[in-house]
């Protein structure tokens, strides 16, 4: 069987001139390469003194795991000298993170949510990296000069690429840059990403659904309707019975959506008020790999990847998975 590695597949990317250029492709390979080692941490567990809490906390007040902060300096480590890069952003750091200045700016501006799921981290279940690629606004001397937070402010229908990893029984790697979503798995042996799930369809129906279920009574009517439809089973509004699944990883569930259907939320309530996940770090990248697999994402009434971003942490609600039902619950916002 022919097989075709990540760099295979970005190289023929590039000769294809399908929006890859030399630039780019080293970006992905660099950040496909710094999830394999954090794969590698991940791997280790309580052996590699890898988990537990750091004793701090990050921008949003969230307590960070040892393991949030070793991958974000993975990720910076491994990405800040290919001089493709004008500035890093991640969910674990307040600003962005400058290029050092004896290395080489380019044009790409690279954001990530380093490491997704810490609730699972100690429990050993599957946790992830999300990352995104925009492209840096020059300034009227025609070079990137020292991007800001307003560089990053761009909706995200201007991603460039957008990805995550699966640290799970096999470590997958998801990408799109545009042309579809594809899935790699790492051969641990060989140490290289395979392409084993080329151009994911999302199925357009489906009978299985994500959501917190704890936070029910803080739901607004749209989200309490559509569960509820779907809790009442063959003998409800839906005529037909449902499955509920929820790791708490984004990562995981988005990647079971790809796999075989359902929808994802995570909504605003009255708890959250304008939602839990990050816009730029998750909404963002993954909204994007579930469109160009057939899904759709909103944040409940605008679609996802036109939403113009205020804020490098804004918080934004979620709804994404198979068309036909992030379509029923959008309308069912609208009504
Ligand atoms: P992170 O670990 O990067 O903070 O993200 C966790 C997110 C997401 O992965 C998951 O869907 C959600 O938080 C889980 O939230 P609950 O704890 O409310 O289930
Ligand atoms: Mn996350
Ligand atoms: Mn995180």
């Amino acid at each position: 069987m022919r097989r075709i590695t990540l760099t295979r597949f970005l190289i023929e990317r590039q000769r294809e001139t399908q929006g890859i250029n030399a630039d780019l492709r080293l970006l992905i390979e660099t950040v496909a390469r710094a999830c394999k080692a954090i794969s590698h941490a991940v791997g280790k567990g309580a052996v590699g003194g890898m988990l537990g809490s750091a004793d701090t906390d990050n921008i949003q007040g969230e307590v960070q795991k040892k393991l949030d902060i070793l991958s974000n300096e993975i990720l910076l480590e491994a990405n800040e000298w290919g001089g493709n890069l004008a500035a890093l952003a991640s969910e674990e750091m307040e600003h962005p993170h400058p290029i050092p200045t004896h290395f080489p700016k380019g044009e790409y501006l690279l954001l990530f949510d380093p490491l997704d799921g810490s609730s699972n981290i100690d429990v050993n279940v599957s946790i992830g990296t999300i990352f995104s690629v925009l492209r840096c606004p020059k300034g009227a001397d025609g070079t990137v000069g020292d991007p800001g937070e307003a560089e990053f402010l761009q909706p995200g229908t201007q991603q460039v690429a957008a990805g995550f990893a699966v640290y799970g029984p096999s470590t997958v790697l998801v990408l799109t840059i545009g042309h579809g979503t594809h899935g790699f798995t790492l051969d641990r042996e060989m140490g290289s990403f395979v392409l084993t799930h080329p151009n994911i369809r999302i199925p357009e129906d489906t009978a299985e659904f994500a959501i917190n279920m704890s936070n029910m009574r803080h739901w607004e009517a749209p989200i309490k309707r559509y569960v509820e439809e779907c809790l009442a089973g063959k003998t409800g509004a839906r005529g037909k019975d449902f499955n509920m699944r929820w790791v708490a990883s984004m990562v995981s569930d988005v990647y079971r959506i790809l796999t075989r259907g359902g929808i994802f939320m995570y909504p605003r309530d009255a708890k959250n008020k304008v939602g839990r996940l990050r816009l730029m770090y998750e909404a963002n990248p993954m909204a994007m790999i579930i469109e160009q697999a057939g899904g759709a994402a909103t944040d409940g009434k605008t679609r996802m990847l036109s939403v113009q971003p205020e804020g490098l942490h804004q918080r934004v609600a979620v709804i994404l998975g198979s068309k036909n039902e992030v379509d029923r619950v959008t309308r069912y916002h609208h009504e």
